[in-house]
């Protein structure tokens, strides 16, 4: 039998969602599921027609999910509307210290998508208020991987067990 695929959709300005994008697959590289993760510039319709799963990762920014994620659900909503339902997904918000807003947002667009949330949407926050730490290049913390890398993992054996 084929293998199941987990698409990771990421964009990133400081860093800290790139980096959680890589640990969802490398956790996910654990499990026979496969990966692919895609800059949300790059990801087309069908990657996510092709994907069993899906894994979204975005910054917030002014209140809103980035730029460059909402160009992605722009340029692929209606072209995939009724052709995705019942697809697992997973969401992770960075955010300097709120995420919320952008929490609801995605949530709001799978929904519409009538994709299934299998694992608690996450805010991760990296404690970034002031304009220089905003702008700053972001390290994870040990545990802030570690979660990501969880997921990745859950997310692979999940997939791969048919329990989603
Ligand atoms: C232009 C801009 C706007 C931001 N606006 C918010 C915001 O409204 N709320 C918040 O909690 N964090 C805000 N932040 C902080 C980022 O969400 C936070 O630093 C996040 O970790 C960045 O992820 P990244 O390193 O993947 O870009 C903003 C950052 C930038 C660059």
């Amino acid at each position: 039998m084929k293998s199941k695929e987990l698409l990771v959709v990421w964009c990133s300005t400081t860093g800290a969602s790139e980096q959680i994008a890589r640990e969802i697959e490398r956790g996910a590289r654990t499990t026979p599921t496969g990966v692919r993760r895609l800059h949300a510039s790059q990801a087309q319709a069908a990657d996510l027609l092709q994907g069993d799963a899906l894994a979204i990762v975005t910054p917030e920014h002014l209140a809103s999910m980035a730029g460059e994620m909402k160009t992605f659900f722009d340029r692929t909503y209606y072209s995939l509307l009724g052709r995705l339902e019942g697809k697992p997904y997973a969401l992770i918000v960075t955010a300097g210290s709120d995420g919320a807003p952008t929490t609801m947002q995605v949530q709001r667009i799978l929904t519409g998508w009538r994709l299934r949330e299998v694992a608690p949407s996450t805010i991760i926050h990296m404690k970034a208020q002031t304009p220089a730490a905003i702008l700053a290049p972001k390290l994870l913390t040990r545990e802030q991987k570690a979660q990501a890398f969880e997921l990745g993992q859950a997310l692979g054996f999940g997939l791969d067990a048919g329990v989603y």
